[in-house]
């Protein structure tokens, strides 16, 4: 005998008539005068069980169900009663005539109901197991499952081979903080959790094993937001002899193979921008471009205005002054607008400037705005001109260093596109929206620690014919990487890698790493880069996004099976936590304050 001959969601009207043997959780029970229905749940969905009082025995212990008990039924398919059919479940037309009911296991009663919709965040990661019981977080993990497979099976099919890298290592140069492990046998030294499997791979590249692939763990102690976890899972990829625009052809189809196979999306062609396009009309290398609204660019026409809020950036170097025309927005109310006006604040914004545009043909009696008297006629046209700017239009200003000019109006554009106003007004286009971003620079300048860094990483090729730049003019010096972006999230990034020793020492010069240091940290890589090191590149996507996207969940941990908190806590096993004195003492530490209890 099976201990289990179906799963309960996949009972359907081809098996009416047949004996079955199911097994699943209570999800609920309902005693209807002398009739005891039961929906039995599991992985697939669940199924109606009809238990009758002519089999007093089977009908004592339905009576005893709670839910949540693991059972075990046996029965006999049939179809439904007409009218009591569910739609909405694949197995609503049929439903079980028990014979037996054996409990598998009680439950005691859950802290919460299973379909409550409500559940904070706090008491689905405490109760995780029950949260993952529910059919929000089996379809999730399926989908994971699901998508992961289609990636494998592209990947195997176009001839890449997965190998495994190391998990205890060196630190890696992704920029975030690493993750360190104690060595008890080397007093002193750490090993770094890997922030990517980067060097590794361009190795085995040099190794000959000319494409590889590997679904792997990451690790980044940075601050954590709805769409970062301090491990998440890389869909890792490297390849010898093919071009950047191999590249970025071959991993396209590549998501659109699984968005097509997993979830039936067709996502069309994907747009490239260039990085500086990008900036230029959404201050984001990550646009999402299901939001009608775009950048106006003002700074060359506030040089010489009075209002010195956008003078004073204009004539800056780096600064910048922008408009952002929200169509329909001069129905904003008063609050909305210093609700918009506290929120850019979190980006650094000093404030934001805005003009209503009442009645262009009124000229300034049409513009109702606390700005309008300090601009001159030819600023008040460009910016109308420039801007499209309508009757009824709101726009909204910045005025900053081009950095937070580009964060702050650059999400208060997300933001009042995905907002009840934007949805009303056409400003939010539902639909996926894909695009590459390309070219992006290959340094740029940290004020805080006052030198250049690598935008994307220091291995990097830089594009042909701006090698020399690096040194005299590092700014201008674009580089063969490459974003894939999906609705305003970084799916993937990648390039193409510098694949020739004296060139890597000219990157490691422009960020004033120096020899001594270059060899210490990368001597391994510079080593190996001698010896005909092939050309090569890659990317890798973020597995958590990607599902996370597809599943239009708003956070990635709704895709992971055991996340962390946004403190990057475990609140299931309670990790990080303490240990003992004598773990510490033999990986040779002492704490400088004393354990928390
Ligand atoms: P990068 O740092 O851009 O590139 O990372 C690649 C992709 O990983 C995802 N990702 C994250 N997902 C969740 N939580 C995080 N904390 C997190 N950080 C990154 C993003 C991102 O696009 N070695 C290079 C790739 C290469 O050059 O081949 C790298 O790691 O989706
Ligand atoms: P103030 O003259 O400082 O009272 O500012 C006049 C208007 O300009 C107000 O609406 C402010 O919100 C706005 N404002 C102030 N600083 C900035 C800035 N850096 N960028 C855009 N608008 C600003």
């Amino acid at each position: 005998m099976l201990m289990r001959s179906h799963y309960c969601g996949l009972v359907t009207e081809a098996l009416i008539g047949q004996a079955v043997t199911l097994c699943g959780w209570v999800n609920r029970r309902r005693d209807h005068g002398g009739v005891i229905f039961i929906d039995l749940r599991d992985r697939e969905g669940t199924v109606q069980v009809v238990c009758d009082p002519d089999r007093p025995e089977m009908f004592a212990t339905a009576e005893g169900l709670r839910n949540e008990y693991c059972i075990q039924v046996k029965g006999v398919v049939r179809a439904r009663p007409e009218g009591t059919v569910n739609e909405a479940i694949r197995s609503g037309k049929v439903e079980v005539l028990c014979h037996a009911i054996e409990v598998l296991n009680p439950s005691v009663t859950p802290p919460f109901q299973l379909d409550d919709d409500n559940l904070s965040e706090t008491t689905r990661l405490t109760h995780r197991v029950l949260d993952l019981r529910r059919p929000y977080m089996q379809r999730n993990l399926m989908l994971r499952y699901r998508v992961a497979m289609e990636v494998r099976k592209f990947l195997d099919a176009n001839g890449f081979i997965d190998i495994e890298t190391p998990m205890l290592t060196r630190s890696t140069p992704e920029g975030a903080r690493d993750y360190l492990v104690p060595s008890r046998v080397h007093d002193g030294m750490f090993y770094a959790l890997p922030q990517s499997p980067q060097l590794f791979k361009q190795l085995l590249m040099v190794a000959g094993f000319d494409r590889y692939y590997q679904i792997t763990k990451c690790f980044r102690d940075e601050d954590l937001r709805a769409d970062r976890q301090p491990e998440f899972t890389q869909i890792d990829i490297e390849t010898s002899f093919m071009t950047e625009q191999e590249i970025r052809d071959l991993f396209q189809a590549m998501i659109k193979t699984v968005f097509a196979n997993t979830i039936g999306v067709d996502l069309g062609d994907f747009p490239v921008m260039p990085y500086a396009e990008a900036m230029a009309r959404y201050g984001s290398d990550k646009p999402d471009l299901r939001v009608k609204m775009e950048f106006t660019e003002l700074t060359d026409v506030m040089k010489d205005v009075e209002f010195k809020v956008f003078s004073g950036p204009a004539n800056q170097p780096g600064g910048r002054v922008v408009a952002l025309r929200v169509p329909g927005g001069a129905q904003l109310s008063r609050s909305e607008i210093d609700a918009y006006t506290e929120f850019v604040k979190i980006y650094g914004a000093k404030g934001l400037a805005w003009i209503k545009v009442n009645d262009l043909a009124a000229g300034r009696d049409g513009l109702q705005s606390p700005i309008v008297k300090n601009l001159h006629d030819a600023a008040l046209q460009a910016i109308l001109q420039r801007s499209g700017a309508h009757n009824g239009d709101l726009l909204f200003f910045g005025a900053d260093k081009a950095k937070i000019v580009n964060d702050a109006i650059g999400a208060l554009r997300v933001k009042i596109g995905h907002s009840e106003f934007g949805r009303r007004n056409g400003l939010f286009e539902d639909r996926w929206a894909p695009l590459w971003v390309v070219d992006f620079p290959m340094f740029e300048y940290d004020e805080e620690e006052g030198r250049w860094v690598a935008v994307h990483h220091p291995f990097t090729a830089p594009k042909d014919g701006h090698e020399e730049r690096m040194a005299t003019d590092p700014g201008t010096c674009l580089a063969k990487a490459y974003d894939m972006v999906l609705n305003g999230w970084e799916l993937g990034g990648g390039s193409v890698r510098i694949h020739r020793a004296d060139v890597q020492r000219k990157v490691f010069a422009a960020l004033n790493i120096g020899e001594q240091e270059a060899r210490a940290k990368f001597g391994f890589l510079l080593d190996a880069l001698q010896y005909g090191a092939p050309p090569h590149g890659g990317l890798a996507f973020g597995l958590d996004r990607l599902v996370t996207l597809m599943t239009g969940a708003e956070s990635i941990r709704d895709v992971i099976a055991f996340p962390k908190t946004q403190r990057a806590q475990c609140l299931l096993t309670h990790a990080p936590s303490p240990v003992d004195e004598k773990q510490l003492r033999e990986l040779h530490i002492r704490l400088r304050n004393p354990q928390p209890a």
